[in-house]
């Protein structure tokens, strides 16, 4: 097991996006304050840090996550993805970013990336999902724009959208 010495600054190498990513941090340096900080991924926003409004939500090996609560030294590496890494290299958005726009969900967008990676996490698992299940999933995510209304409708459009992909295969 990999030991640290506190106050001291370790190397941290992840994959980031796709990409294979390192930058140095203190074993008490939180994932959010790497990623935005030292590997420049500032779509991960920052809100109340300590694990309750969702803001901060990545994905760590697919699986959406408080980056607030994890520390740096643990996403050793780990895949990590942030709302920079859901449009593809040409920077055109995802399927769900577009549904986004297209619904009006984003609002100020202070919440809108850690609600993207939560959302990419949840259709992965569930694909047909219910309006309530959406609705319980967003419950994570605390957002003072008040309106969650057409975010549910954005997911659940995707959802369909992506069914019918599939079943034109
Ligand atoms: S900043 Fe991480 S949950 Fe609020
Ligand atoms: S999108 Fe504005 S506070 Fe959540």
């Amino acid at each position: 097991m990999r030991r640290y010495n506190q106050g001291a600054r370790h190397q941290v190498k992840l994959t980031l996006n796709g990409r294979v990513c390192e930058g140095q941090c203190e074993p008490r340096t939180l994932l959010t304050d790497f990623l935005r900080q030292e590997l420049g991924a500032t779509g991960v926003h920052v809100g109340c840090e300590h694990g309750i409004c969702g803001a901060c939500t990545v994905r760590i090996n697919g699986v959406a996550q408080r980056a607030c609560l994890t520390l740096a030294v643990s996403a050793e590496g780990q895949d990590v993805q942030t709302v920079e890494g859901l449009s593809d290299g040409d920077g055109a958005l995802s399927d769900l970013q577009v549904a986004f726009r297209h619904h009006h969900a984003l609002q100020c967008g202070f919440c809108t990336p850690g609600i993207l990676m939560s959302a990419e996490d949840f259709l992965s698992r569930v694909p047909e999902p219910t309006e309530l299940a959406v609705r319980e999933m967003l419950s994570g995510h605390l957002c003072r724009c008040t309106g969650y209304t057409n975010i549910v409708t954005a997911i659940l459009d995707v959802a369909t959208r992506r069914r019918l992909d599939k079943s034109d295969v």
